[in-house]
């Protein structure tokens, strides 16, 4: 597996329609894990018993395995490693985050205005993951 030049266009020795589906995959695990966290923070919110529903608490765990793991795969499929490019520095440091805080938000939290608090800077935190992933920077419009 080469190390590509270009930091658009994969060169890689597996092809770029494979580099493709799963760029797709981490996208797709990336916008259900979003989508669902906010879900879960609105029933957090409404005090739902939903919350405590076996499939709720696990559905999470595979689809961050996946989104995880389709990372992984696309840092060594594309060669830009985190601690090298700052951006993806920067996504990971940011995603420690986001874990923490959600816990707080949906877990941890003591009072109902911690986790509001947390849900809101947590999904303030995923809000940055995502700019970062699509500009390539780690301070977007600097
Ligand atoms: C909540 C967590 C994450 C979200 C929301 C997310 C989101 C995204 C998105 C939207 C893209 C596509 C960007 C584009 O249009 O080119 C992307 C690509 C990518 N992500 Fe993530 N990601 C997350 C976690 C991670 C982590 C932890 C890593 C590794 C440290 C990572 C590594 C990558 C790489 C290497 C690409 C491909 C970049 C390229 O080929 O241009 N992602 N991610």
């Amino acid at each position: 597996m080469a190390a590509r030049s270009n930091p658009i266009t994969p060169l890689t020795t597996n092809s770029p329609v494979n580099y493709l589906a799963i760029k797709h995959l981490h996208i797709t695990c990336a916008a259900i894990s979003g989508s669902f966290f906010l879900l879960r923070g609105l029933w957090m919110l409404t005090g739902s018993p939903l919350l405590q529903r076996r499939w709720v608490r696990v559905v999470p765990h595979v689809v961050d395995t996946l989104l995880l793991a389709t990372a992984l795969v696309l840092v060594f499929w594309s060669g830009q490693y985190p601690f090298v490019q700052p951006w993806l520095t920067a996504k990971m440091l940011a995603l420690v985050a986001y874990i923490v805080l959600g816990t707080v938000a949906l877990k941890r939290g003591k009072t109902q205005g911690v986790r509001t608090f947390a849900l809101v800077a947590a999904l303030a935190t995923l809000a940055y993951i995502v700019v970062v992933a699509l500009t390539r920077q780690a301070l977007p419009g600097f």
